[in-house]
C-alpha cells in the first residue's frame, strides 16, 4: 500500500508515520506538509508545500496512491466558524476531492476528535467534514475521534491545549496500559491511533466513525 500522509509534523501524524514505516503492509509514504517532519527512512518521501491550498501545482506528483491519512488540524480556540472551517473543512475536502479524482479507488482516513458528536461550533464543523467524506466514493473511508492521546517517545503536540494536557497527565503515563484498559472510551496512545488509521484505509474497521474505544480495539 502506498500512503499519502498529512500532518506528520504534528503529534497524531508523527504517531501514524512511525506505525506506517514499521508496517509491512506499507510500501511507501509520501508526507505532504509545510515543513519537514525530520524523519529519514527509505520508505518515506516528503513533499514540502509552503501553502497547502496550492494543490494544483503538485497534482502530477499525487498519482499512484492507495490511501490518504489526514492528521492536519487546528484548535478552535479563538477562531470563528469561518476561520476554523478554512483548515478543518475547506483544506481537508480540497485534498480529499483532488486525491480521489487522481486516484479513483483511493481510501481515506480523517482524524476528527472526541466530542465531535456534541454541541458547539467545532463539533458541527467536524461532523460536516465527516458527513461529506462518508458520501464520497472512496474504496474505504473512516473518521477517528480520539480522546486523550498518550504520545509516543519524543512526540509533542504543536497545539498548546493538547500539549498542556499531556504535561499535566504525564505522571499517569506509567499507567497507560491500565488506563486504556480501564477507560478505553477516554484514553488511547499514538501507536494505537496510528495503527487504527492504517486499519481504516485497509478496510479493517467495522464502521465509519471510530470513537476512542473503537480506536483501541481496532488499533490494539
Ligand atoms: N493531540 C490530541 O490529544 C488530539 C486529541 C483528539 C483529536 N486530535 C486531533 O488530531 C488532529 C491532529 O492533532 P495533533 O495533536 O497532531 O496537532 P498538532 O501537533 O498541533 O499538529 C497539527 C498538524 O497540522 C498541521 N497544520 C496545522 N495548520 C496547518 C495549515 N494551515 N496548513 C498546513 N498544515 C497545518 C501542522 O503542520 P505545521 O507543522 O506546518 O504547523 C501539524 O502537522 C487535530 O485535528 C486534532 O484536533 C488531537
Amino acid at each position: 500500500m502506498k500512503v499519502i500522509l498529512f500532518g506528520a509534523t504534528g503529534m497524531v501524524g508523527m504517531g501514524c508515520l512511525r506505525e506506517a514505516l514499521a508496517s509491512p503492509d506499507v510500501e511507501a509514504v509520501l508526507s505532504i506538509s509545510r515543513q519537514s517532519c525530520g524523519v529519514e527512512h527509505p520508505k518515506l518521501r516528503e513533499l514540502l508545500l509552503p501553502d497547502l491550498f496550492e494543490v494544483a501545482a503538485v497534482e502530477q506528483q499525487l498519482v499512484g496512491y492507495d490511501a490518504c491519512i489526514w492528521a492536519i488540524g487546528v484548535s478552535s480556540v479563538g477562531l470563528d466558524e469561518a476561520a476554523y472551517a478554512r483548515i478543518t473543512e475547506e483544506l481537508t475536502l480540497r485534498w480529499a476531492r483532488t486525491l480521489l479524482r487522481l486516484n479513483p479507488g483511493i481510501s481515506f482516513c480523517y482524524c476528527s476528535a472526541g466530542g465531535a458528536g456534541g454541541p458547539g461550533m467545532w463539533a458541527r464543523v467536524r461532523r460536516r467534514v465527516e458527513g461529506v467524506l462518508n458520501e464520497m466514493p472512496f474504496r474505504h473511508v473512516g473518521a477517528v475521534r480520539p480522546g486523550f492521546i498518550r504520545p509516543g517517545p519524543g512526540i509533542r503536540s504543536k497545539t498548546r491545549g493538547y500539549q498542556l494536557g499531556i504535561v499535566l497527565l504525564k505522571p499517569l503515563f506509567l499507567m497507560t496500559p491500565l488506563l486504556v484498559r480501564a477507560f478505553p472510551g477516554l484514553f488511547t496512545t499514538s501507536e494505537r491511533l496510528g495503527r487504527a488509521m492504517l486499519s481504516v484505509v485497509q478496510g479493517q474497521a467495522d464502521g465509519f466513525i471510530l470513537e476512542s474505544a473503537d480506536i483501541n480495539r481496532v488499533g490494539g
